[in-house]
This record gives C-alpha cells, structure tokens and sequence, in this order.
C-alpha cells in the first residue's frame, strides 16, 4: 500500500491510502479530489501535476513530461509520494 499525499488549492495536504493498481487520476476521483484532466488517454496534458516526492510509473502517453512532475491519468505510483497542481 502506497501513500498519496497532495497538497489541494486551500493549502491543505491531503492524504490518501491506495493499492497503486489504478491510476492516479481515478484515485483522486474516488477520494473526491477534481483535478483537470480531458482526454485519460495521455495525449492532452491537462492533467498534469507536480511530482515532489516519491516515484510513479507511466504507462503509453505522448506528452513529454520532466522527471519532476506526472500525468495523472497515466500514472501510477510505485512508492509513497507527493503531489501538487503545477504553478
Ligand atoms: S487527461 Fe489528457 S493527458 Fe491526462
């Protein structure tokens, strides 16, 4: 079990206890944490987000992204992390 920490718009970290079998996106989701997200598919980078912490694995997307930061619906951890919405 993997924890997600995410840092939400009021300044608040959040945290959440996941399996890490689904992706980042549909876990926010299930805690009712809305992101901006279009496409799921990895091709629009709307869901972008700022990796701090930890590590994640991508499945097949096509946006390029720096080692700092994920796309939530293609991603997965693969240890604790933390996240925030990129500024
Ligand atoms: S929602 Fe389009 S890349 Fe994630």
């Amino acid at each position: 079990m993997f924890r997600i920490d995410i840092d939400n718009i009021d300044g608040k970290t959040e945290s959440l206890f996941v399996y890490g079998e689904k992706y980042i996106l549909a876990e926010l989701e299930d805690h009712n944490i809305l992101i901006n997200y279009n496409c799921r598919q990895g091709h629009c980078g709307r869901c972008i987000l700022k990796l701090v912490k930890g590590d994640v694995e991508h499945n097949d997307h096509l946006i390029e992204i720096s080692r700092n930061e994920l796309l939530a619906c293609r991603a997965k951890p693969t240890s604790d992390i933390k996240i925030s919405l990129r500024d």
